[in-house]
């Protein structure tokens, strides 16, 4: 059986983007994220990086243009390389568009060059702070100057850079301006993401949450931002600032919904299929991966989950307070 071209939800949206969770582990533990006692899948549990490639291939034949691996820490995976060996053969036939990675940074000086070597382009590297004391307070165990060696080494291997700041509330709320500029400054795009209520942690996220549309009004206060239709076929909706002739990203699960145009899913390190980031509903891809060789079965169950990929999510923070809207943490379905 050939699969199906191409995976088209209820709503008729095209999925065409996968983000997969190689590893729910991360060296870092920043405090919006993780709790710092995190219980960690048992490795047994995992794909392993052969099944994630078959896996991954099977979303390529399913029509999947752009494949993002993400965690966890993506780089803290024993031998993740030759994942991104492997599957740079898709960009080489011309059937993926773009491979790329979400990461923390702190392996970047290791490996930017192997990347750039299996194709990858672009990278996104989160640092939500540029002052080192108040970075090792966030991330609890992370050392800003690492990954300032791993964007050096981006830069050497040519690799593009997007800077992800989530943007918190008497945290980094008075320093975006200045982030921006830095960001800007050495040819990086920078983008803003509002805190998502996904997984138990130990604050309340009611504390850490900052509505970007407040940001941009204190930005606009300084700055003339224009919306551009620069598109990287994530949610981010982007903002060209006059000033520094830089691009601004902003990404507002909160304030702004933007599940009309969502045209991602997302595979967890165990297999798990998640239609949508804010929603329980999964479909498990372990079961079919192992029953066969053969890929039938991953495709039928594929179409199945993609049939009933959910409408969005429904964020609220201020009405949930402390509890999560969904119980997994972003390290498990991956950012
Ligand atoms: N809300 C918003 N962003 C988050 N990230 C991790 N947890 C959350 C959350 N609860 C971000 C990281 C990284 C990306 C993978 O997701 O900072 O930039
Ligand atoms: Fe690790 Fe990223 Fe979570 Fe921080 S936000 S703990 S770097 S996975």
């Amino acid at each position: 059986m050939s699969p199906l071209p191409n995976m088209i939800d209820p709503f008729g949206r095209h999925v065409e983007y996968l983000r997969v969770s190689v590893t729910d582990r991360c060296d870092f533990r920043c405090v919006y994220c993780m709790a710092e006692d995190m219980t960690f899948l048992p490795k047994r549990d995992l794909l392993t990086l052969e099944e994630l490639d078959r896996l991954c291939s099977a979303f390529v034949d399913k029509g999947v243009r752009k494949l993002r691996l993400t965690g966890g820490e993506p780089l803290v995976r024993k031998n993740i390389m030759t994942l991104f060996q492997s599957l740079s053969r898709h960009l080489v036939s011309g059937a993926l568009q773009e491979l790329t990675l979400t990461t923390n940074g702190s392996q970047l000086a290791k490996y930017a060059q192997q990347l750039a070597d299996c194709g990858v382009e672009r990278v996104n590297v989160s640092i939500d702070t540029l002052d080192h004391d108040k970075f090792h307070k966030i991330t609890r165990w992370g050392q800003l100057g690492k990954v300032m060696e791993g964007l050096e080494a981006a830069r050497k291997a040519g690799l593009a850079v997007k800077i992800n700041a989530v943007a918190l509330k008497g945290v980094n709320e008075h320093e975006i301006d200045s982030m921006m500029n830095w960001a800007h400054g050495e040819g990086f795009d920078l983008t803003l993401i509002e805190t998502m209520p996904l997984g138990e942690i130990e604050e309340d996220r009611t504390d850490q949450y900052l509505p970007l549309s407040l940001v941009r009004r204190r930005l606009e206060e300084k700055y003339t931002l224009t919306e551009i239709p620069y598109k990287t076929g994530g949610p981010a909706r982007y903002l060209e600032v006059a000033e520094t002739g830089g691009r601004l990203g902003l990404i507002t699960p909160l304030t702004h919904n933007f599940c009309e145009s969502c045209n991602r899913v997302r595979v967890t390190c165990t297999g798990t299929l998640y239609m949508c980031l804010g929603q329980d509903d999964a479909a498990d891809l372990r079961t079919p991966l192992r029953a066969s060789e053969s890929n039938d079965e991953i495709y039928a169950a594929i179409d199945e989950a993609i049939g009933r990929k959910p409408k969005g999510h429904d964020f609220v923070i201020e009405r949930q307070g402390e509890k999560a809207a969904v119980g997994r943490h972003m390290s498990v379905t991956g950012g």
